[in-house]
């Protein structure tokens, strides 16, 4: 791909959205990137290749501000990344259960609404584009006390398939990555549970986590023209853990050996 493609990727500061700046802009992508502050964001700062938008993507006028920052910046939209995310689900019957619902699919699926609707005007008016979203092998099926996060995560995936079939004659695919467990600022707490860390790796057919640059590799490909005729799918990235049923454990590596 040339060097003069845009992209936008939000939830920039961290993880898999920081590995998605890096290797767009290693690309030759000139990136906006996005997140919650200017401090997240920091890490870019000095980068010619990089402009940063602080605010949250549940907003109108973030979506608003990041795309304005590419057509003012460098005339043209080619990628969007909506990758910004939050968990977490407390008991459906405990307190602020409500709010929680609320403010996951604020973020979860109204940011990636909106960054569709702020969108797909500038990808249409710069010859078409590729909008990917960030949906999670959670999506796919459900996890034990997550279900705000499984509801959302599920809805993006259906959210992905409507936009492409109504976009698909606007020379815009709209596709998800749908993660598994993955080394970023989301999961780092659970280094500090080795039990539940085993347990959780025991579970990927592969034997390990992915990484942020794995993730964010899947987006590059279905930003990329190689996906010229790939639209409303789900990607998994997820060392086959959405490949089992589940009824049993997948097979232990040979000596110790990861996949
Ligand atoms: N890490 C995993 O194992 C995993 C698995 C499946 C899906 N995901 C999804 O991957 C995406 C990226 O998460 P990550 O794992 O890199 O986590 P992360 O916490 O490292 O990064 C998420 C980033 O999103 C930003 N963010 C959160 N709310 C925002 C908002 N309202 N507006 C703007 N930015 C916001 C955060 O500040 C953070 O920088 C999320 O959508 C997450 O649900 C992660």
């Amino acid at each position: 791909m040339s060097g003069d493609r845009v992209a936008i990727i939000t939830g920039a500061a961290s993880g898999i959205g920081r590995a998605a700046v890096e290797l767009f802009s290693e690309r030759g992508h000139k990136v906006v990137a996005v997140d919650l502050t200017a401090e997240g964001l920091s890490w870019c700062a000095g980068r010619a290749d990089i402009v940063a938008v602080a605010g949250d993507v549940s907003q109108a006028g973030t979506n608003a501000s990041m795309v304005q920052a590419a057509r003012d910046t460098w005339g043209r939209l080619d990628a969007v990344f909506l990758n910004a995310g939050v968990v977490g689900s407390p008991p459906i019957e405990g307190d602020g259960a409500v709010e929680r619902l609320d403010q996951v699919l604020a973020v979860n699926v109204r940011g990636v609404m909106l960054g569709i609707r702020h969108s797909a005007p500038v990808l249409r008016a710069s010859g078409g584009g590729s909008i990917v979203a960030t949906a999670s092998t959670s999506g796919i099926r459900a996890d034990p006390g997550s279900w705000a996060y499984n509801a959302s995560k599920a809805a993006v995936i259906n959210l992905v398939r409507a936009a492409a079939i109504d976009y698909a004659t606007h020379g815009i695919r709209v596709n998800a990555v749908a993660p598994g467990p993955t080394i970023t600022g989301m999961t780092r707490g659970l280094e500090t549970m080795p039990e539940l860390h085993r347990d959780m790796t025991r579970r990927v057919p592969m034997q390990r986590w992915g990484s942020a640059r794995e993730q964010a590799q899947v987006a590059w490909f279905l930003c990329s023209p190689d996906a010229s005729f790939v639209t409303g799918v789900t990607i998994p990235c997820d060392g086959g853990i959405s490949a089992n049923v589940g009824h049993f454990l997948p097979p232990e590596a040979p000596g110790g050996e990861r996949g």
